[in-house]
């Protein structure tokens, strides 16, 4: 899932969770409890996080930044690669010192890490107390209650329908401008490298209602941009009860649209196989539909795609990229690319190379192959890309893209764009940052301008993850 991917498998930075965490949770009942919560890997866990802070909030529990402060620690978890995992090993280890100071402190985990490995963390974790799915976040109140009682808790179940639906999330990131909304859960795709369908179930989309109902919501709130997630957007569908599809992802994202001309609404991930030209018809319909589409293709080579079971070739991939630039003029495209996957040749990495040629990405999420246990590779094929061959050929994909990015940022030099100002630049405190349409970062001096403002920044300069600019109004 594009950024959305676990390249935002960063722990939230403490002190300013904390801080945000506090100024916007919505507490029901008293706070007699608090909590501390870190979330890792995509955009769904950090968007289930808030569902989290909603449950807990109704439940008496307010949000701490500081640990040892805690009565509840939570990590949500991932698993995508076996590095992710390896952070969160090391990262329960910290938590030691708070437990040996307060000996009712609980620690929990949650995501696709607690579904993973199901009750064996427990065992292999002496610090965790609790193991929960992402579909048992409603029983987290029952399971701290269990934990209390000085017994372990798990639950992982996995449900066909739970969508959280009604649940109004307690916003954890703190800008107030944008926010992502989960419009489906699971995946049923089966790509034979891949854990997902393992730890989050089958796909199951959500009413409409309800995601325009939380658009409206955020709009009021006075946020200027969603975005909508989902493992695979593409086929979302929303059926009535005699199972007739009633909303289609296109339909669905006219709707959101619709909510208010000034929001920017975005989406993530698209799905090379199911990506409609409808999809793209309301993408160029609709203004405040951000031109910007991320398409993993993972492989170049139809050879490694069949074997990684992603059910397209490379001519239908560079068929929808050309649909793409058909139907959206400026369309910025993004994808996710592993390399060393089982079976892979130099000359099928070649073949990644030359659809990178053809494509220029705008930017990449770039990985090498970390085998999965459970998965369909993992059964079927060997692993059998040396690691410092995988890490070369990964090494041959960032400098490529590398070079796409900064060219592509240099051809935005000299035209203006909007961009909506998302906070002020880690680097200077007097310099703005936040998105164009199509996605790019771009830094600009403040004036008169202010985080949540739409601005038109004439482009003076480029890095290869930059745009550098001057406002122009
Ligand atoms: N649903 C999204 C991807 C979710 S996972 C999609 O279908 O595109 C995000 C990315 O992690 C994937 O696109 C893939 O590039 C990468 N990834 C997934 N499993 C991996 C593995 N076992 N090893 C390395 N990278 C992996
Ligand atoms: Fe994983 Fe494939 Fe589903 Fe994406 S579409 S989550 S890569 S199985
Ligand atoms: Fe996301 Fe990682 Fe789970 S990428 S769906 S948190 S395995």
């Amino acid at each position: 899932m594009g950024e959305f991917n676990d390249v935002l498998a960063k722990t939230i930075d403490e002190s300013k969770q904390g801080e945000a965490l506090s100024k916007n949770i919505l507490s029901h009942k008293p706070i007699q409890k608090h909590f501390y919560i870190e979330s890792y890997g995509c955009a769904m866990n950090f968007s289930d996080s808030e569902i989290v802070a909603s449950i807990l909030s109704e439940n008496g529990y307010g949000v701490t930044n500081d640990y040892f402060e805690a009565d509840l620690i939570l990590l949500n978890t991932c698993s995508i690669r076996e590095k992710a995992e390896d952070t969160i090993r090391n990262r329960i280890q910290v938590f030691k010192k708070a437990k040996r100071k307060n000996k009712d402190l609980l620690v929990g985990v949650l995501g696709c890490m607690a579904e993973r490995l199901k009750g064996k963390l427990l065992e292999e974790e002496k610090l965790v107390d609790m193991v929960v799915g992402p579909d048992a976040y409603r029983t987290l109140p029952a399971l701290i209650a269990e934990a209390k009682g000085g017994q372990k808790a798990v639950n992982v179940l996995l449900s066909r329908e739970e969508t959280y639906a009604e649940i109004n999330p307690v916003r954890l990131n703190q800008n107030g401008i944008t926010a992502f909304i989960s419009i489906m859960r699971g995946c049923d795709n089966m790509c034979s490298f891949c854990v997902v369908p393992f730890t989050r179930g089958r796909e199951r989309s959500r009413d409409p209602e309800t995601i325009v109902n939380e658009t409206r919501d955020l709009v009021n709130k006075g946020y200027k941009e969603v975005t909508l997630l989902g493992q695979n957007v593409d086929s979302y569908k929303w059926k009535n009860e005699a199972g007739e599809i009633e909303t289609t992802f296109a339909q669905l994202l006219e709707k959101v649209a619709l909510v208010d001309p000034n929001l920017r609404v975005r989406f993530s991930t698209s799905h090379p196989k199911d990506i409609t030209d409808d999809v793209l018809h309301t993408v160029a319909k609709y203004d405040n539909v951000c031109n910007y589409i991320h398409l993993p293709v993972q492989s170049g080579s139809s050879v490694v795609l069949e074997r990684m079971n992603r059910t397209y070739t490379r001519e239908w991939y560079l068929e929808r990229v050309e649909a793409i630039r058909r139907i959206i003029p400026d369309c910025g495209i993004s994808a996710d690319v592993i390399t060393g996957f089982c079976g892979e040749t130099e000359e099928d990495h070649q073949e990644t190379l030359s659809l990178m040629e053809i494509v220029k990405y705008d930017m990449s999420y770039m990985f090498y192959y970390s085998e999965r246990p459970g998965t369909l590779a993992a059964r079927k094929y060997e692993d059998d890309v040396p690691l410092e061959v995988k890490k070369k050929r990964l090494a041959e994909v960032i400098k490529l893209q590398n070079q796409h990015s900064l060219e592509g940022n240099k051809r935005d030099i000299g035209k203006v764009h909007t961009v909506l100002v998302e906070r002020f630049s880690k680097k200077s405190e007097n310099d703005l940052c936040g998105r164009n349409d199509q996605y790019k970062m771009v830094v600009f001096p403040q004036k008169n301008h202010q985080p949540g403002d739409y601005v038109d920044v004439l482009i003076t300069d480029c890095t290869g993850g930059t745009l550098i600019g001057e406002a122009v109004n």
